[in-house]
C-alpha cells in the first residue's frame, strides 16, 4: 500500500478510536491490567519482582536471537567476567534505558523531549539524538519496498513531538487512558524521531505511560514478547493508520496485547511468589543456621548468583558466602555449575518459571 497521506497531529476524530467494538474490549483489558496492579503489590520484595521481569523484556525486545539463543546463554553472559558480546551489551543497555525511565517519572512525573532524548541515547549508546537529515523511510522487510516515510525536517519532528507530549503528559482528549496509549505507541513510531531504536524507545514510553496514569506502581508490564508474537499483523496495523482514518482494528490489536500480557503476567508473578514462600520455608527449616532473607532475595533478583555477589549483598567474608551458597545447593535451592574457573549458582526452579512465559 503507497502512503497517501501526511502524518497529522493529535487529536484523531474521537468517533474514530472511541467506536463500538474499543469500548467493548476496554473493560477486559482495563480489568486485568488493573488485577495486575494489586497482585504486583503482594510480591514483599519489588525489586526482585522489577529485575525478573525487566530482563525479560530487555531480551525480547532487543534483537539478540541471532547470537544469545537463550535465557540461560543470557545469563551466564551476564554473571560471568569478561568482555561481552554487543548483543548482551544491547539488552544491558535497554534495561538501563527502562530504569532511567523510571526513575524521571518518578521524580518529575512527566516527560520533555529531552528526556526522550536520554531514554534513546542509552539505548543506542549513541549522541545522533533526533534525525537532522533526510533521508530515513521505513521499509517492507520483504520486499524492500518503502511503506511509510516520516517527516523529514528537523523543525516538522521537533513540532511533532511537542503535540506529542501535550496529549503524553495530559489526556487532553479524555479518552479512556489504554486507548490513549495506543495512539500516542503509534504517533510516536510515525514521528519516527530518531535513526534508530525506535521501536525500542516507544516500548518504554508505553510502560512509563502507565506509571504516570497510576496504573501501575512498577514498570512490570511490556508488550514486546506480544509484538513479536504478532509481528506482521503489527505492521500490517501501523500502516493502516498511516494510510487511512481506520484506528479500530490498531487500537484493538494494542488492547488485547494489554490484555493477554496482563494475564500472564499476574500468572508468573503468582508463580515466583508461591516459589519464593516455599524457599523461604525451606532454608529457615534446613538452614535455619544460615538462613537471611536477603540472602533469598538475592538468589531470586539474581537467579545466577555467585560467590561476588553474596558478598556485596550480605556484606559477609567470601569463605562465609561461599559457605552459604554450598549449603544452600545441599539443600536443593540452587544448583551450581562452573563457567571457565567461577563456580555459578543457579536457582533453577526460578528459570523454569521464566521460562515458560
Ligand atoms: N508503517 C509504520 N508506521 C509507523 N511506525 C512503524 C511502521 N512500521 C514500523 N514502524 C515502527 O518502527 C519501529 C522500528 O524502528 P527502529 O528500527 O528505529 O526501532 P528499533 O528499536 O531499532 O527496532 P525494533 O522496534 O524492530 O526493535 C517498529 O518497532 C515500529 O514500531
Ligand atoms: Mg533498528
Amino acid at each position: 500500500m503507497e502512503q497517501i497521506k501526511k502524518l497529522e497531529k493529535l487529536p484523531p476524530k474521537r468517533e474514530k478510536v472511541e467506536t463500538l467494538s474499543i469500548l467493548r474490549q476496554i473493560s477486559g483489558s482495563a480489568s486485568a491490567l488493573g488485577e495486575l496492579k494489586g497482585v504486583a503489590k503482594t510480591i514483599p520484595n519489588q525489586a526482585m519482582l522489577i529485575n525478573a521481569v525487566v530482563l525479560q523484556e530487555a531480551k525480547d525486545s532487543s534483537e539478540i536471537e541471532n547470537i544469545i539463543t537463550t535465557r540461560d546463554e543470557l545469563y551466564r553472559a551476564l554473571t560471568t567476567a569478561g568482555k561481552q558480546p554487543v548483543q548482551v551489551k544491547e539488552v544491558i543497555n535497554y534495561r538501563k534505558a527502562i530504569f532511567t525511565g523510571f526513575e524521571i517519572i518518578k521524580k518529575q512525573g512527566f516527560l520533555r523531549v529531552s528526556d526522550i532524548e536520554t531514554i534513546q541515547k542509552t539505548i543506542i549508546e549513541n549522541n545522533a539524538g533526533i534525525r537532522n537529515m533526510s533521508g530515513t523511510v521505513l521499509k517492507n522487510d520483504r520486499t524492500g519496498k518503502t511503506v511509510y516515510t516520516p517527516p523529514q525536517e528537523k523543525s516538522e519532528i521537533l513540532d511533532l513531538l511537542g503535540n506529542f507530549l501535550e496529549y503524553f503528559n495530559l489526556n487532553q482528549m479524555d479518552l479512556h487512558p489504554l486507548i490513549n496509549l495506543a495512539i500516542l505507541h503509534y504517533q510516536f513510531e510515525s514521528i519516527h524521531p530518531f535513526y534508530d531504536g525506535n521501536g525500542r524507545t516507544g516500548r518504554i514510553l508505553n510502560i512509563l505511560y502507565l506509571l504516570i496514569n497510576n496504573l501501575l506502581d512498577i514498570p512490570i508490564l511490556y508488550l514486546s514478547s506480544y509484538i513479536n508474537k504478532n509481528k506482521s499483523d503489527y505492521y500490517k496495523l501501523l500502516n493502516k493508520v498511516n494510510n487511512t482514518d481506520d484506528w479500530e482494528e490498531y487500537i484493538l490489536y494494542i488492547l488485547k496485547a494489554i490484555e493477554e500480557t496482563s494475564l500472564k503476567t499476574i500468572d508468573k508473578i503468582n508463580n515466583i511468589k508461591e516459589l519464593l514462600e516455599k524457599a523461604i520455608e525451606k532454608a529457615k527449616a534446613r538452614a535455619p543456621k544460615i538462613y537471611r532473607k536477603e540472602l533469598i532475595e538475592l538468589l531470586f533478583e539474581q537467579p545466577y548468583s555467585k560467590i561476588d555477589f553474596v558478598v556485596k549483598r550480605l556484606n559477609v567474608e567470601r569463605k562465609a558466602a561461599s559457605r552459604y551458597l554450598k549449603k544452600f545447593e545441599e539443600i536443593e535451592l540452587l544448583k551450581s555449575t562452573k563457567i571457565g574457573r567461577e563456580t555459578i549458582y543457579i536457582n533453577e526452579d526460578l528459570i523454569e518459571i521464566l521460562k515458560k512465559y
